[in-house]
């Protein structure tokens, strides 16, 4: 089995020193970043643009990865591949050409991503699989940091784990939302291999790397 990847969500950072923020991020030995970037239509939020992100760029070496909770995506893959990201994630329900916008994020030089919302049944990705980089398991409703980890999702890694073990594709599976040093060992164990973890990582009272640390330790 792979090892785990930590990924913070940067959405519960000081916004008022957002470079100072992402650069303490690297310090503490996280592996990517992601950007959580909400349009305020496909939910209720409205956070980065590609220019903040392309800001943030310059702060650290670390990859950054763009998880896209917008409508009509394709309009800003390349805006978001510019700013720095290596990795785009698109949501399967705002696709109705899903397979060629996961294309589409290769041909532009980035890995691609396939976000789930909790509703979303893992046969959605069934087709795409050939296309894609990363899978993308919401732990919660997307569009806010905070939320309560939904326990019900994990039957759903599972069945995503045993998709991508079947086709023998180096696929990621990720899980956002909710992830703690509590919730992270179910999420593990149900088959995923990247956490991102946003308020809890950000909260942790011994601070970011001993956060980070920790989660790695329960997700092995
Ligand atoms: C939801 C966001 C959050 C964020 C992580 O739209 O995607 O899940 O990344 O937030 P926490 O870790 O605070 O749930």
């Amino acid at each position: 089995a792979r090892s785990p990847l930590i990924v913070p969500s940067v959405l519960p950072a000081d916004l008022g020193r957002l470079g100072a923020e992402v650069a303490d991020l690297a310090e503490a030995g996280v592996d990517r970043i992601q950007w959580d970037v909400m349009d305020g239509v496909f939910v209720p939020n409205l956070t980065f643009g590609p220019d903040v992100v392309a800001a943030a760029r310059r702060s650290t070496v670390v990859p950054f990865e763009a998880h896209l909770m917008v409508v009509e995506p394709d309009r800003l893959l390349h805006r978001y591949v510019e700013a720095g990201c290596d990795l785009v994630i698109v949501h399967a329900e705002a696709c109705p050409h899903l397979h060629r916008t996961l294309a589409g994020i290769r041909r532009l030089g980035a890995r691609s991503g396939v976000a789930l919302n909790p509703h979303t049944p893992p046969e959605v990705v069934a087709h795409v699989l050939e296309e894609t980089d990363l899978v993308l398991a919401m732990t919660v409703n997307p569009g806010f940091g905070g939320q309560a980890y939904l326990p019900a999702v994990e039957s759903k890694v599972a069945r995503l784990r045993r998709m991508i073990d079947e086709s023998g594709l180096a696929i990621e599976l990720e899980v956002d939302g909710g992830i703690t040093d509590t919730t992270i060992v179910g999420a593990a164990e149900a088959g995923a291999d990247v956490f991102i973890s946003g308020s809890w990582l950000f909260d942790h009272p011994d601070g970011k790397a001993a956060g980070v640390d920790l989660l790695r330790r329960r997700a092995t």
